[in-house]
């Protein structure tokens, strides 16, 4: 009996920034096309830049596109129905999180910021004929793996292992190998955070403070009660600090195979799935929200290749 893995012939390769974890410089910048008649231009000019090679203080370059863009732009390789954070969530008690769309991003990381600044710099030069920068961020890591709040944040990612199989469009499908990014930019009320008892914040969030712990009685509006994986589907999580000693918060960076997924756990922590609003929203709120479309490298690759 023949026990070889069987793969298809020609396995689509994802942007393989998604997945390099431990890096310590982080920058989000996200583009608006100038002109509306250069779009596919755009798309190419994106698709053909690099990271730098150098093995040390080298960069991880991730692109993703508008989805009604890629579509446009890819028809064949564009997967079906997904659409970019074309309007805010209106949840209840006046809760909103705004639709902040852009045309594109670029997330580099890194071991530094030097290299992240230079690399980040270098990019918007050769776009700057085509497009101008909507929204930039800068993050990096607290306490390790904290979250502003003093949460660690990431317990239950899935493992290197399984993250592809929950990311990545399979093989057979259009769009195959690419993956569908969440990138949402939260503000923290630190003043009103920190006011709240550590017992508190911890039915907040829904596991213990120190070493995240699942709560044995989480209640119904506790965060990962509304971010519930077994029931909205899994998601992988590549979230950082952001901001300034006074102004700071977290970049939620979520991908899934299934946009889906990272929709309903939007409407489900804004209050409407059940009528009951994610505690965690009454500490921190949402200044941005934009959808992209991850493609694989062989799909950037064929872009180039007909430039
Ligand atoms: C300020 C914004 C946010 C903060 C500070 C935050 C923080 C946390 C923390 C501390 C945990 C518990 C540990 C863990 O499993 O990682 C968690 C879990 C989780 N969060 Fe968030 N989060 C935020 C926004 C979001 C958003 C916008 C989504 C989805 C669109 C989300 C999805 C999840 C999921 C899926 C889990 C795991 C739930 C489970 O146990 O299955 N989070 N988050």
């Amino acid at each position: 009996m023949d026990h070889a893995p069987r793969y298809p012939s020609r396995m689509r390769t994802p942007q393989g920034g998604i997945f390099a974890l431990g890096t310590a410089s982080h920058a989000y910048v996200e583009f608006d096309v100038s002109d509306g008649r250069k779009k596919r231009h755009f798309v190419r000019a994106i698709s053909s830049l690099h990271e730098p090679r150098t093995t040390m203080g080298a960069v991880n370059l991730v692109a993703g596109f508008r989805p009604e863009l890629w579509s446009k732009a890819v028809p064949d390789d564009a997967p079906a129905e997904i659409e970019g954070f074309n309007q805010d969530v209106m949840g209840i008690d006046g809760f909103v999180m705004p639709a902040t769309q852009h045309d594109a991003v670029l997330w580099f990381s890194g071991s530094a910021y030097d290299v992240i600044f230079d690399v980040a710099r270098q990019a918007i030069a050769e776009l700057a004929d085509l497009a101008s920068v909507g929204e930039e961020t800068v993050s990096w890591p607290y306490q390790r793996d904290r979250d502003l709040t003093g949460f660690i944040d990431g317990t239950e990612n899935p493992t290197l292992m399984d993250a592809p199989e929950v990311v990545l469009i399979a093989e057979g499908n259009p769009g195959a190998g690419g993956t569908i990014l969440l990138l949402q930019k939260w503000t923290h009320d630190t003043a009103a955070w920190e006011s709240v008892p550590v017992v508190d914040q911890e039915r907040v969030i829904g596991r213990t403070k120190l070493n995240s712990i699942e709560l044995k009685e989480n209640a119904p509006d506790s965060h990962v009660a509304s971010t519930d994986q077994d029931r909205f589907g899994k998601i992988f999580r590549r979230n950082m600090p952001y901001g300034t000693v006074t102004d700071h918060g977290t970049m939620f960076v979520g991908f899934s195979a299934d946009q889906q997924r990272l929709s309903t756990m939007l409407e489900s922590m804004a209050g409407l799935t059940t009528g009951v609003r994610d505690a965690l929203t009454r500490y921190t709120r949402p200044l941005t929200g934009a959808y992209y479309f991850v493609p694989s490298t062989e799909s950037l690759r064929s872009l180039i290749g007909g430039a």
